[in-house]
């Protein structure tokens, strides 16, 4: 390619990605409620409007506006972290609090999904979460974004939060704290694959897209270990799905984040050999690039 047609790509692509950026600013004013600035304002109403988007809030409130806000935040952030030498890093280590809150409100927009389809598809899973004493680990807690959405879900919930990533658990503390579920909500400094925890939980979550491909086998038997029989594991998977340049996206971000690309064949196989039975892959929405697969510690 000459540098003029790499310009040209440049320029055909550009209104594009300009355009989730105005599109970010135009939701953080409806979530926030501090108004863009008017100069600001008619410029993003223009180039919303040249991409076709121009009446694209007109039905979104503040609480809608946030997880919509909350994703751009993490997959504009984290491209702009291509451009350097010193931020093109792989594995979950960002340094920015704004980054780590974003990637929590994406994931708190789950516990809604997890409640209402996946609980109800796993036998016996809904009956447990709603009874005194059910528990739910969350591997890989991050800033507890979905440890507080799904406590609030679940009044009788008592979850255990681990992560390795000490930036992350700092403002986990706060925002438990914040939210007054100090008492429901443990938070851990440990390693998925170093659990000891044995017959503790009703679910236990499984990031794989933030884990590297080594842990995972030894995570798997921890989690295995750590449910209670009947209880069940829930592992999530980044999906490329059939168009290829989104299909390349996820499959960058998945790198990015320091996880391997696996199919959902490659997962149940994975929950079997680590003792789970019941093994099935759930169902998500078309367009969705996450994919589900669940696991069964036999009673
Ligand atoms: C993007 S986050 C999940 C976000 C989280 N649900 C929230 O509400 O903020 C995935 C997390 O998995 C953590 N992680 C990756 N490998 C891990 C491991 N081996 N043990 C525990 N946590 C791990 C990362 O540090 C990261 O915080």
């Amino acid at each position: 390619m000459s540098v003029q047609s790499v310009r040209e790509f440049i320029s055909r692509h550009l209104a594009a990605s300009t355009g989730l950026a105005a599109l970010g600013a135009a939701l953080d004013a409806r979530a926030s409620g501090v108004p863009l600035d008017p100069a600001i304002a008619a410029r993003i109403d223009d180039l919303l409007t040249a991409l076709g988007a121009g009446n694209a809030l007109d039905e979104v409130n503040a609480a809608d506006a946030l997880p919509l806000l909350a994703e751009l935040r993490v997959t504009l952030g984290s491209d702009a972290k291509l451009l350097y030498p010193q931020t093109r890093s792989i594995g979950w280590t960002h340094p920015e609090p704004e980054l780590l809150q974003a990637a929590g409100d994406t994931s708190a927009g789950f516990a809604h999904g997890l409640t209402h389809v996946v609980a109800p598809a796993l036998d016996g899973l809904a009956e447990r979460l709603g009874k005194p004493g059910a528990a739910f680990l969350d591997i890989g807690v991050g800033v507890a974004g979905l440890a507080i959405a799904l406590a609030r879900l679940w009044p009788e919930l008592r979850v255990v939060g681990i992560d390795t990533w000490q930036p992350s658990l700092v403002r986990a503390r706060t925002n438990v704290e914040r939210a007054g579920l100090r008492t429901r909500i443990e938070l851990r400094e440990q390693r998925a694959e170093s659990l000891e925890d044995d017959a503790a939980f009703d679910l236990a979550w499984v990031p794989l897209p933030f884990m590297s491909e080594q842990v995972i086998p030894a995570t798997l038997q921890r989690a295995r270990r750590a449910v209670r029989p009947g209880g069940w594991a829930l592992i999530g998977l980044t999906k490329p799905g059939p168009d290829p340049a989104m299909a390349a996206v996820v499959r960058l971000r998945t790198t990015m984040w320091g996880g391997p690309l696996l199919s959902t064949g490659n997962a149940e196989h994975l929950l079997r050999d680590a003792g789970f039975t019941e093994v099935v892959s759930l169902p998500t929405p078309p367009g969705s690039i996450v994919a589900l697969v669940a696991g069964r510690r036999p009673a």
